[in-house]
Order: structure tokens, then sequence, then C-alpha cells
């Protein structure tokens, strides 16, 4: 079959399959184009009554092939990529994103919440070892605890949505079945879109904001070396590592959040943005996994700092949402930041 025929029935086929994501693709047509269409899907639907063997699944089609194999022809595409019809690069890397990254999201973010609350029933909170002091230390200006929850409402729901979407149909599937999968995805995709915005906006204002107290320290290192006194059995009961504004285990949060973050807002934008940012075929794989390795990460990382937050430090979760925090909360887990604001004087109390 000549070129242009190939090309016809392939656009058919795309258009006619129109659930595909495919640039569509026009031949650079004669006049009579349109009766050659008509003839080339008689004749393919021809051969389909015939019983003519379609290219067996997982074969490509014989123009596909083609095209592979370097074959030439034009379309009436601008795209900056129109010349590059077909993905070249080796498929496993399509079915690993239906196999291993989706399976590893979906343990990121089930598997870490099992995983902290058995570790968390097994050893207890870390209390606060002098009880409350009931006097009121300024941890976080409002501005921050605004910030952290216009980023952090978002990235709760992105996690949500965005493991619908990656692994919706490859875990779930099984028991959620066609119809569920799908209503899922329609609920989540538009949420996803949304959500993205405002978390982008504000984990940049929350990296820029938060830098400054995460750079590392010498103590940070013996910090981690008592899993930051948060084990109660063994040596590391009632241990209470230096630490300064950010203790290490929070650096290690932020950087990772940084990161991973700034790459995840990054591939995002090239899939959000498809007309704007014109991937390459290559390039819009490449942001497929590196969105969801950095989902992977944050996930675990998110679980593990809502747990933190919320039932293992006692006393800790004040501070995202008044600012202030209870003086021996401060001295017990940030002594370092404590006495320099002590020393320096600008400690703030809370008025009663
Ligand atoms: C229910 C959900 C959440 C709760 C209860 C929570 C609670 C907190 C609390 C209490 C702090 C202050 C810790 C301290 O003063 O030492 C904090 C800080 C922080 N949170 Fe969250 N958070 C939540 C969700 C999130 C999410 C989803 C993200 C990520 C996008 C996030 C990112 C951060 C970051 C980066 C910090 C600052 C760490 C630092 O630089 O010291 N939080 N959070």
């Amino acid at each position: 079959m000549k070129l242009l025929d190939m090309l016809q029935r392939g656009l058919l086929s795309l258009v006619l399959g129109a659930a595909l994501a495919v640039p569509a693709l026009a031949s650079d047509t004669p006049p009579d184009a349109d009766a050659q269409l008509v003839q080339a899907v008689m004749a393919a639907q021809a051969a389909e009554v015939a019983g003519e063997a379609p290219a067996a699944p997982g074969e490509l089609d014989p123009m596909w092939s083609a095209v592979k194999d370097g074959e030439v022809g034009t379309t009436n595409s601008h795209s900056r990529f129109h010349n590059n019809l077909i993905n070249t690069y080796d498929p496993t890397l399509i079915q690993a994103r239906a196999g291993w990254l989706s399976q590893v999201l979906a343990l990121a973010l089930f598997g870490m919440i099992v995983i902290f609350a058995l570790f968390v029933l097994v050893n207890g909170a870390a209390k606060l070892e002098k009880g409350y002091s009931g006097v009121d230390v300024l941890r976080w200006p409002k501005v921050d605890i605004l910030v952290h929850w216009l980023m952090a409402i978002p990235c709760i729901l992105l996690i949500l949505t965005g493991l619908s979407l990656m692994a919706g149909r490859f875990v779930f599937g099984s028991f959620l079945g066609p119809d569920g999968v799908a209503a899922l995805a329609a609920i989540a995709k538009p949420i996803h879109d949304y959500m993205a915005i405002p978390f982008a906006i504000f984990a940049v204002i929350a990296m820029l904001r938060w830098m400054k107290h995460n750079f590392p320290a010498a103590y940070d290192l013996k910090w981690f070396m008592v899993v930051g006194g948060y084990l109660n059995f063994g040596p590391f009961k009632g241990k209470h590592p230096d630490s300064g504004f950010s203790n290490a285990g929070e650096k290690l949060w932020f950087w990772s959040f940084t990161i991973f973050g700034l790459a995840i807002i990054g591939s995002g934008i090239v899939m959000l943005f498809p007309e704007q940012v014109e991937p390459s075929r290559n390039a819009s794989l490449l942001a497929i996994y590196i969105h969801g390795i950095s989902a992977i990460v944050l996930t675990g990382f998110t679980v593990v700092h809502i747990f933190m937050a919320t039932v293992l430090s006692e006393g800790g979760f004040p501070a995202m949402v008044s600012g202030y925090v209870d003086e021996n909360w401060a001295k017990q887990h940030h002594n370092v930041w404590y006495d320099e604001i002590k020393a320096d004087g600008s400690i703030q109390y809370k008025e009663r």
C-alpha cells in the first residue's frame, strides 16, 4: 500500500477511535482525496469481512511499522514534532506505568498509612516530658499558617485524585469495575487539574519563605542517630537531641518537598499545557515518569508528616492552627531555636 493511502487509513482510524489523545494528522491530500479515503475505508472493511487477519495484538499495523522504519511522507500539521508520528521508545516503559509505577504509588499512600499506624500503636506518642506549661510561644506567623493550608489542602486532594488517575484502572479496576473507574476518573480529573494551580503557587511561596529554617547544622546527624528522640524504647527512650527551628527530620521533609515538589510542578505544567509547551513524544513520557516518581516520594513523606504533626508529637499540631506552641514543647523539641529567641529577646508570648 502506498504511504499516502496508509496515512489516510491511519487518519480515519484515529478519528474513529477518538478516545486516544494522539495529535491529529492529515495527509497532504490531492483533490480526489475524499474519494480515495472512502475507497481505503471500504477496502479495509472488505478485507475484514473476507477474514484477512489484522495485525496481531502486540504487533504494529504495517503502516505504523513502515513509519517506524523511517518511511517518509507529509502532513499538514504545523506542530513542532509533526514529523514524529509515533513514539519509538521502549513499549515496556508504557507497561511499567500501568505496573510498578501505579502499584508503588498506591503503596506509598496505603502502605505508609498502615506502617505508620502500626508504629504509633506499638511505640505510642512522643509525650511532653514535663507536661504542658500553660505558657504559649509564637512559632509561625499568620501568613505562614495561611500559606501552609492553601498548599496542604490542594496537596491532599492532588494525592487522592492523582492516585485515582494513575492507578485507578490498574489498582482498583478489579473491584470498582469499568464504570466505577470511569466515574472516579471523571470526578478526579477536573479536581486534579484545578487544584494543581493553588498547590503550585503556594508550594513555591512556602519553599521560598521556609528555606531559611532548613539549612543543615552540625547537630542534625545526632538527631538522626537517635531518631529524633521519638522512639519510646531501648537506648532511644527519653533522648532529646539538639534541634534548631526545624529538626533534622523536618529538614529532610522540607528538601524532599522542595526538590520533588518542583519536579512535580514542572512535569505537571508540561502535561497541563501541552499546546503551549509542545513536548516531544519522549519528553511527554519523561514528564509522566517524573510526575509519578515525585508523587510517590511526596505521598510517602506527606503521610509521615501528617502522622508526626497530629498523633506522634504531643503539642505540635497547634503550631499550624494558632501559630503558638507550648513553651515546654519548644524546649523539648527545638531547644537551640528556643535558646536563641530567648537570648536575643525576640521570643513572643501569647497574651492571656
Ligand atoms: C492534615 C494535614 C497536615 C497537618 C496536620 C500538618 C501540620 C503541620 C504542622 C503542625 C507543621 C509545623 C511543624 C513545626 O512547627 O515544627 C507543619 C509544617 C509543614 N508542613 Fe504540614 N501539615 C499537613 C499537611 C501538609 C502537606 C500536605 C504538606 C505538603 C504539601 C505539608 C507541608 C509542610 C511543610 C513543608 C512544613 C514546614 C516544615 C519546616 O520547614 O519546618 N503539610 N505542618
